[in-house]
């Protein structure tokens, strides 16, 4: 009997956990500012330096979870910030599938780029969902924003929007 349901099985087994990986939602940076950023995804490891062109360009993750700590998008304006103690904007996040709900905020360390100063920055989920939004404009408020959304949702981080 089991030879005749394990192929069923194996199937629906395939069908329940394939989808959960290929839809992941994705985490988007946006670059419309008129100079390059430098994004750095870091958890317990930390990813490499990938350079954002200006004008427009998205850097894009699938949203993931980290066993031991949430995620943290790190963008700069200098390529060196991370090691070099300049102004980092952090883009932090933690996902939960199982819920499903994410969690995120946006901080600063080693003080805001004089250059981002002014600029509006923004993080934005899906249209019609009613996902919280973070809008800073110009410069860092004074409180700490962190939002929850119940659901999943793409979340995009605008620089310069
Ligand atoms: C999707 O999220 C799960 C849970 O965090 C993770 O295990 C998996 O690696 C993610 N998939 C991708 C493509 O990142």
């Amino acid at each position: 009997m089991l030879h005749l349901l394990l192929p069923t099985l194996l199937s629906t087994l395939l069908l329940l956990t394939t989808p959960t990986h290929a839809t992941n939602s994705t985490i988007l940076v946006k670059n419309n500012c008129p100079f390059p950023l430098y994004i750095t995804s870091v958890s317990s490891t930390v990813g490499p330096t990938i350079p954002l062109g200006g004008g427009g360009g998205t850097w894009t993750e699938p949203q993931h979870k980290d066993p031991l700590t949430g995620i943290a998008i790190k963008v700069a304006v200098a390529q060196d910030a991370l090691y070099a103690s300049k102004p980092v904007l952090t883009f932090g996040y933690t996902v939960d599938y199982g819920v499903p709900d994410v969690y995120y905020d946006l901080t600063t360390t080693y003080g805001f780029a004089e250059e981002l100063r002014g600029k509006k920055i923004a993080v934005k989920g899906d249209e019609g969902k009613g996902v919280p939004g973070i809008t800073w404009e110009g410069a860092p408020p004074g409180e700490q924003q962190t939002k929850r959304f119940v659901g999943t949702t793409d979340l995009t981080l605008e620089v310069c929007s």
